[in-house]
Formats: C-alpha cells, sequence, structure tokens
C-alpha cells in the first residue's frame, strides 16, 4: 500500500510534530562527528518551514536506556542544525510535560522547537500509550522522517500514530522508494554485493535478495566462511564455524535461483590484523595457514567491478575488507568506484560503504544512500517495518 506523504495534506499555519533520526555520532566532548542524518531532513524541514508550519522536532540520541544522560542531550544537534538552517532553533529541556507543551503551544509558524532526547523516557522504548499521548498532544500531526528507527516499534514512530495522523516527510519517502520499492520490484540485471565481517548478519538480506537478484557478489570477511564451508584451508582468517552449512546452503540456493555468486578468487592476506603488517595477495587455494584474509584480492576486485556492467539495479551493503588500514582497502574502493561509475539505480547502505564512496569522493554519484543502518537491513530482508506500515495509506 502507497503511504501518504508531507505533499498529500495540509500543514500550512499546523503544529508539525517531525520524528527525525539525530542519532549522530558524537567525539567524547560532545562533538558531532557526522551530520549525514541531520542534513538528509532539511528537505523536510525547509518545506515546512516554508508552509509557515511550527515544527517540533522529536529524535533520540544513543541508549541512554530510560535515564536522563547528559552526554546523550541532543543540545549539541540543536547548534549543529540551527547552523545548517540558518535560523534558531528553539530547545526544550524533555520531550513531553509541561516544558514541551508549553513551548510547543507558544511556538509561530515559521519557527522549530527541537525536544530533548526521547529515550530519557523508559517509555518511549516499551510503546506506552499514554506517553505516545504525551506526545501526540504536542501537534496536529506527524512527519516521520527517522527511516533510520523505522523497524523499532517505539512510542514516537508507532504509538503516536494511534492519536495522531501520521505521513511520510520527504527523506522517508526516498528510503521507502529506493529500499523498499526498487528492491522489491527491480529492473534487471540487479546486482547484490553484500560485504561485512559476519554473514550472521546478513542471512536475511542474503536470502531475500537471492530471490531477486541476476548476481551476488560476496566480499570481506564473511566471504570466508563461504571459502571454508567450500573446503578452501583459510588459515587465521576470521570464519564463523557454526555458519558453514549455512554458507553451503546459501551456496545451493543460489544455484537452484540460477543466481550468479560471485566469490573471491583471490585475497589479500597479512600475517596480523595490523596496518603495517606484512600482506600478500594469494589465490584463495594458497592461504597461509599462519595468515589471515584482510580484503579481497586484485583479480578478485577486477571481477566484481566487471560484473556491475550493464545492471540496471545495483544494492551495496558492507566493506569487501578492512579498508580503514590502506594495505586493505583496494578491494571496497575498487567496488565504491564502479557502484559509482554505474549507470544502474544504486542504493548503498551501511556506515562502511558510504564512508568508503566518501573517502574516494564519490558519495554524489550513488543514486540513494540511506540514512537506515539496522533499519536498511530490515528493509533489505523485505520486512515490514512498523514505522512504515503505522503511516497513513494514499
Ligand atoms: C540507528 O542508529 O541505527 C538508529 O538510530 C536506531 O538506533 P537503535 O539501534 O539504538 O534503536
Amino acid at each position: 500500500m502507497e503511504k501518504k506523504s508531507l505533499k498529500d495534506i495540509v500543514v500550512m499555519g499546523k503544529k508539525v510534530l517531525v520524528r527525525v533520526d539525530y542519532n549522530v555520532p558524537m567525539d567524547k566532548a560532545g562533538n558531532i562527528t557526522e551530520d549525514t542524518r541531520i542534513r538528509a531532513t532539511l528537505p523536510t524541514l525547509e518545506f515546512l518551514l516554508a508552509q509557515n508550519a511550527a515544527v517540533i522536532l522529536a529524535s533520540h540520541l544513543g541508549r541512554p536506556k530510560g535515564a536522563v544522560v547528559p552526554e546523550f542531550s541532543l543540545k549539541p544537534v540543536a547548534e549543529r542544525l540551527a547552523k545548517l538552517l540558518g535560523r534558531e532553533v528553539l530547545f526544550a529541556n524533555d520531550c513531553v510535560g509541561p516544558e514541551a507543551e508549553e513551548k510547543a503551544k507558544a511556538l509561530k509558524g515559521g519557527q522549530i522547537l527541537l525536544l530533548e532526547n526521547l529515550r530519557f523516557h523508559k517509555e518511549e522504548e516499551k510503546n506506552d500509550p499514554e506517553f505516545s499521548r504525551q506526545l501526540s498532544v504536542l501537534a496536529d500531526v506527524l512527519v516521520n522522517d527517522a527511516f533510520g528507527v523505522s523497524h523499532r516499534a517505539h512510542a514516537s514512530v508507532e504509538g503516536i500514530t494511534k492519536f495522531i495522523p501520521a505521513v511520510a516527510g520527504f527523506l522517508m519517502e526516498k528510503e521507502i522508494l529506493f529500499v523498499g520499492n526498487t528492491v522489491a520490484n527491480p529492473v534487471a540485471p540487479f546486482v547484490a554485493i553484500i560485504g561485512g565481517a559476519k554473514v550472521s548478519d546478513k542471512i536475511g538480506v542474503i536470502e531475500n535478495l537471492l530471490s531477486k537478484v541476476n548476481t551476488l557478489i560476496i566480499g570481506g570477511g564473511m566471504a570466508n566462511t563461504f571459502l571454508a564451508a567450500q573446503g578452501y584451508q583459510t588459515g587465521k582468517s576470521l570464519v564463523e564455524a557454526d555458519k558453514l552449512e549455512l554458507a553451503k546452503s546459501l551456496i545451493e540456493m543460489a544455484k537452484k535461483r540460477g543466481v550468479n555468486l560471485l566469490l573471491p578468487v583471490d585475497v589479500v592476506i597479512a600475517e596480523k590484523f595490523a596496518a603495517d603488517a606484512a600482506h600478500k595477495a594469494v589465490a584463495i587455494d594458497a592461504i597461509d595457514p599462519e595468515w589471515m584474509a584482510l580484503d579481497i584480492g586484485p583479480k578478485t576486485a577486477e571481477i566484481y567491478a566487471k560484473a556491475l556492467e550493464g545492471s540496471k539495479t545495483v544494492v551495496w551493503n558492507g566493506p569487501m575488507g578492512v579498508f580503514e588500514m590502506d594495505a586493505f582497502a583496494n578491494g571496497t574502493e575498487t567496488v565504491a568506484k564502479a557502484v559509482a561509475a554505474s549507470s544502474a539505480t544504486s542504493i548503498v547502505g551501511g556506515g562502511d560503504s558510504i564512508a568508503a564512496l566518501e573517502k574516494v569522493g564519490l558519495a554524489a554519484k550513488i543514486t540513494h544512500i540511506s540514512t537506515g543502518g539496522g533499519a536498511s537491513l530490515e528493509y533489505l530482508e523485505g520486512k515490514i517495518l512498523p514505522g512504515i506500515a503505522a503511516l497513513a495509506d494514499k
């Protein structure tokens, strides 16, 4: 069912509660180290402000587990947002209760108010109906732009929609369009590249994508488990011993479905897990028993890049190796460049893949970079996300 978005309702002069996911990384001094999630909501906020709506923002930050933990205050976010918007952002020290209600009531059209961390109340994660109601009294309507938390049935995401209507913000709409619809109904040839350390984190994604893709490319630490499952000697590489049978069954599933499953043909092995470790590229049947694979090899990287040629839909989630260390970054960077160079609709998720694209300066070439971590993965698994299900139908 298609969901209503911001453009399907009248917001002119209304009080609008916008659920955002400003769960951004911060250093120990409380400085925001990466603000993509804040910037990604600007189109929604600018539209609402231009419509003279009074905008009340609600978000979580970290996992304070129902306690007021100062290091998880959203105050630094209010300052960053004010800079990005070039206007004042008011702040309420609590997300519900008298201060929030008074400040929301006094808020005029064209003004913006950020509420303190929702998760300072344990009722948020419990999806408590009374807490949902208290949030709902602040506004006439909920605009949900918090795709990153839409896999959580929390009060500000799901419960609140029982009290006020909820529609998708522009960011949420894009995530539904690309991570949801494009992947559910892909234009062929569809190539998915899945990496990261562990196959156990991505079982659901791989299983779901095997019913949709023409080519599935596996890289990163998880590829070792597939190699070990095929009987290769993987030395000291990270292998999930309890997932060997699963890897075998995924290889079988790919065969049955006629999916072209690509696994490494060579790897970069290192003497130890360190940036300055001795390392070399070897074929997968020549892994030294005392060494470990930390990247796909150059031949594999070339094969993977070539596999993207002519594709119409590409999904990439997870690095091909330990790309934070230069010696083991070639696989991920080669894939990043190939995804960026492809004329396919490209959808990238996962902090590491995005960081790699930024490192090579090609993030702008991607059709859609998802702001979701766990939410993107669950969406790629084909799951129904409670925060999306709760939005009003068109
Ligand atoms: C995220 O960063 O993935 C979202 O903000 C959700 O956070 P959570 O895993 O703490 O619910």
